[in-house]
């Protein structure tokens, strides 16, 4: 058992959990809060929808021990939440409940939409709200309700309620440790893009054993970095555009997110920044994103070290990963396997991983919960 100390609905809470213990099963079982529904627990039909640090999230795919010192809200945490009121009284005047069973899941989500979307227009709430499936089959109603309560609250003056768990916008200015023991920015300080509220971000560092100047290069031969990225397959390209596939799977989900991003480079300050947008058909998931990347000269110059910004945004079945802490160490393992595939091809030395075999989130779930395990564990052998 581990013990783990988290908010649920504005209450502290703290409790030994088995690590396998999801989310969802403790927010019914040891909290009582039955609200949340489970439906398929694979992550695909969004019954089990809560916020976590302000996101939607699948409580299903949700480890209990991953949201040790999270806020989480559920359901029954909106009572007092004037969105969900008139979302409440939305789906009751347009008859967008039959069994009720999706339903605190849908009120989530639409309650997410109506925060982060003010102008979505019908298509836009039924994308947004693909991630939530109704066994009944009465999406009609639910997508009335939905942009009803927007174009109501468009009407009115600009009140943006943040919800009890949401977290401040955070700024977007990132800071990587140097070899040298000092920080530097990867990317200068901007105001917080509202567009962007809700994207995940997150900063890495990894070292190439390359001078800068044949990192560059590297750099902009597409094809070769599209081989170092898991779960990467390139359809089409030129210098300042591409088109390809990421294929992913988690346990029983496999998806594959055809896409396509725009290339910038600056020369003389050895600086990039890549722009792209993919979906998946099969779970519904989209996901958008920029990755800004810098070289600075490592090692007096011999090696080259390679600063990166993420942003993302990922909607849909597999949402769960653009959510809480978990989002970083996915990244940073990403990160470092590209790295690894990238180190190996400037060497001339066969990749570690196959570019064109799935991204197997899995595998970097069990490792990112078997450090957390260790690192709770020590915690604990050490008080
Ligand atoms: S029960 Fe979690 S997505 Fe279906
Ligand atoms: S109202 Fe029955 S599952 Fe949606």
């Amino acid at each position: 058992m581990v013990p783990i100390a988290l908010t649920v609905n504005g209450r502290a809470v703290q409790a030994l959990v088995e690590p396998r213990t999801h989310l969802a099963d403790f927010l019914r079982e040891h909290c009582r809060l039955t609200g949340t529904h489970l439906g398929c627990e694979h992550g695909v039909c969004g019954a089990c929808t809560i916020l976590i640090a302000g996101a939607p999230a699948r409580s299903c795919l949700t480890y209990a021990v991953a949201c040790d010192g999270l806020a989480i809200d559920t359901i029954e945490g909106f009572d007092d939440d004037p969105i969900m009121a008139d979302l409440r009284e939305a789906f009751s005047r347009e008859h967008a409940l039959q069994c009720g069973f999706c339903t605190p899941g849908m009120l989530i989500a639409a309650r997410d939409i109506v925060q982060r979307l003010p102008d979505a227009d019908e298509p836009r709430v039924r994308v947004e709200l693909s991630g939530n499936l109704c066994r009944c089959t009465g999406y009609r109603g639910i997508v009335a309700a939905v942009r009803s309560v927007i174009e109501a609250r468009g009407k009115q003056p600009s009140t943006r309620e943040t919800g009890q768990g949401t977290a401040p916008a955070t700024p977007f200015v990132a800071f990587v440790p140097k070899s040298d023991g000092s920080a530097a920015p990867v990317a200068p300080a901007a105001a917080p893009d509202e567009s962007r509220q809700g994207w995940t971000r997150f900063e890495e560092a990894f070292v190439l054993r390359k001078p800068p100047a044949t990192v560059w290069n590297a750099f902009a031969d597409i094809p070769a970095i599209a081989a170092c990225l898991p779960g990467a397959t390139l359809a089409e390209y030129d210098a300042d555009a591409v088109k390809g596939k990421m294929s992913v799977k988690l346990g029983p989900i496999s998806a594959s997110f055809d896409g396509s991003a725009v290339i910038e480079r600056e020369d003389a300050a050895l600086r990039g920044v890549i722009r792209g947008a993919g979906r998946d058909r099969g779970t519904g998931s989209r996901t958008r994103g920029e990755v800004t990347y810098r070289l600075e000269p490592e090692d007096d110059g011999r090696q080259t070290r390679v600063l990166l910004s993420v942003e993302y945004s990922l909607q849909g079945a597999l949402a769960q990963f653009s959510r809480s802490g978990i989002a970083r160490d996915l990244g940073r393992r990403l990160v470092a396997d590209f790295a690894a595939n990238l180190n190996a091809r400037l060497a001339g030395e066969p990749p570690r991983q196959r570019s064109s075999a799935p991204l197997d989130l899995g595998r970097f779930v069990r490792m990112w919960l078997g450090d957390r395990i260790r690192r709770l564990l020590g915690r604990g052998r050490e008080q």
